[in-house]
Order: C-alpha cells, then sequence, then structure tokens
C-alpha cells in the first residue's frame, strides 16, 4: 500500500540532502512532487530521476526567501497537478559564527531562509489546502533549535523560531484539517554537513567532536529524516499535529 497514493507533495531543497531522499522516497510512495530549489541542474536531475523511476515530478526554481517566487512554487504545482496536499519546508543554509562575528547579510539571510522561507511556503500553500480540504506540513528545523552550540547563532536563532512556529501553526489550523509538524534532525550525512566540517580548522577533530554528542555514534543518513518526514506527511500520522519530533540518535535525550 501506497502511503501518499494521490497526493502532491511540495518539498524544498529538493536537489540535494534530505529534500532530495524525500523527494524520491515520497513520489516511489505515489505521491506527484514537485521538487522546488534554488540550484537548477541538481532540481532538474531530481525531477528527472523520478520520472526515470516511472513517478510523477516537475523541477520549479525558487529561493524560498522570496514571496513572489514562493507564490509562483505554489502556483507551479497547481498547475501541474492540480492541488497541494503535502508542503515540506525543507529548504535551509548555515552560517557558522558567533553574534559578534556574524555579518549582518549572513545573519539576514539566515532567517529569510530559513524561518521567513517557512512563513512564505505555509502562506501561499495554506490556502491551496484549505480548497482541497486539508493537508499535511512538515518543516526542517534542527536540534539546534532545541539545544545549543558553538558558533551556531544565526543558525539556531532561525531554527529555534521554526519549532514555534511549527507549534503555532498547528494550532492555527488543527481545526482545518491541516496538520503541522516538525523535524529536528542531529547530524546528517548531507552536503550541508560535510562544507561545514571540512571549512572547520581542524576537520577530523570536528568530526570527532561531533559525533562524540550522538549516543548513536553516527551520523544519520538523509534517507532516516525521510522517513520521518514521510510518517508526518502521511494519513499514518492522523493524529499528530504541533509536534517537535528529533531524529537526532539521542543527542537532545542527553
Ligand atoms: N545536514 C544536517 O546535519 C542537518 C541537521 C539539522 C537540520 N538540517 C536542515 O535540513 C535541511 C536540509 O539540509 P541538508 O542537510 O539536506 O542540506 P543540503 O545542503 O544537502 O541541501 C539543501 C538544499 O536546499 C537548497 N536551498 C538552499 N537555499 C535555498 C533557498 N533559498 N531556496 C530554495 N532552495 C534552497 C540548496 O540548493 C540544496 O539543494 C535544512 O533546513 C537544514 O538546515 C540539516
Amino acid at each position: 500500500m501506497k502511503r501518499l497514493k494521490g497526493k502532491v507533495a511540495v518539498i524544498t531543497g529538493a536537489a540535494s540532502g534530505i529534500g532530495h531522499a524525500s523527494a524520491l522516497l515520497f513520489a516511489r510512495e505515489g505521491a506527484a512532487v514537485v521538487v522546488a530549489d534554488l540550484n537548477p541542474e541538481t532540481g532538474e536531475e531530481a525531477a528527472e530521476r523520478i520520472r526515470g523511476e516511472g513517478g510523477k515530478a516537475v523541477f520549479v526554481s525558487v529561493d524560498v526567501a522570496d514571496s513572489g517566487q514562493v507564490e509562483r512554487m505554489v502556483r507551479g504545482a497547481v498547475e501541474a497537478f492540480g492541488r497541494v496536499d503535502v508542503l515540506f519546508n525543507n529548504a535551509g543554509v548555515n552560517f557558522p559564527a558567533t553574534v559578534v562575528d556574524v555579518g549582518e547579510k549572513a545573519w539576514q539571510r539566515s532567517l529569510d531562509v530559513n524561518l521567513k522561507g517557512v512563513m512564505l511556503g505555509c502562506r501561499h500553500a495554506i490556502p491551496e489546502m484549505l480548497k482541497t480540504g486539508g493537508g499535511s506540513i512538515i518543516n526542517t528545523a534542527s536540534m539546534l533549535g532545541l539545544v545549543a552550540s558553538p558558533r551556531q547563532a544565526p543558525y539556531s536563532a532561525a531554527k529555534g523560531a521554526v519549532v514555534m512556529l511549527t507549534r503555532q501553526m498547528a494550532i492555527d489550523y488543527a481545526q482545518r484539517n491541516i496538520r503541522v509538524n516538525c523535524l529536528c534532525p542531529s547530524e546528517v550525512n548531507t552536503e550541508m554537513n560535510r562544507r561545514f566540517i571540512e571549512q572547520s580548522p581542524d576537520p577530523a577533530a570536528e568530526l570527532r567532536r561531533v559525533l562524540a554528542r550522538i549516543p548513536m555514534d553516527r551520523m544519520a543518513e538523509p534517507e532516516e529524516i525521510a522517513a520521518a518526514a514521510l510518517f508526518l506527511a502521511s494519513d499514518d500520522s492522523s493524529y499528530i499535529t504541533g509536534v517537535v519530533l528529533p531524529v537526532d540518535g539521542g543527542l537532545t535525550a542527553m
């Protein structure tokens, strides 16, 4: 039984990492997928791969921080597949810094992509979901929305706000059959994380520090986050809304 049969899912940041793994999984579970990303080459490739597997997908170029582009993304989903049932606000960026050394542009971009991007996705998708009787929204927050880590001021501030925005929107739309939940991954083996470790002054030491905090003693693979997103997207989680779900190998249990 395919869990997302007949559903239309918009996934941002779907050209890489967690979003890419989710796009493949959601399509295999029967969803028509809108692969939405800033990167047209890898985005087109992801949509092509889904179609090559016999699934339905279109690529839409979007900067989630731009209201006009997000509106166009949602319109593109409706034009291609007629409706929006699932919105996975997953696109994100990380500019490691303290509040003293962060540039104001990087600070603003972190808030614009990681937080405003979630708001804009919801603002434009919710009216479409209401037309067809409801939907499921999943936001990718982070463990850094729950606990602190050195030099993550712009990222943690945005992800912490995504956690609370998730709860807020869940309350606002609970009676209209739109569920809103978020995922809090710890360390995931993706481009974002590899870049973060490679750019640290001592990458080997940084990797050891990262793994030392995780009870399961390993990073997640993007497919393990995608599996949690699928649960929240599907009717398997029909009575779950406003939940902040760590997918973190036990990190936030410590
Ligand atoms: N990798 C981790 O360890 C980790 C941990 C916790 C949370 N997260 C979060 O998971 C999400 C996905 O990250 P990932 O690790 O898969 O990263 P990734 O770098 O592999 O993929 C991110 C994708 O988002 C796209 N993107 C970036 N800015 C965008 C924008 N403004 N508009 C549209 N698309 C944009 C990129 O082009 C890329 O394809 C992010 O929100 C990230 O903060 C990641």
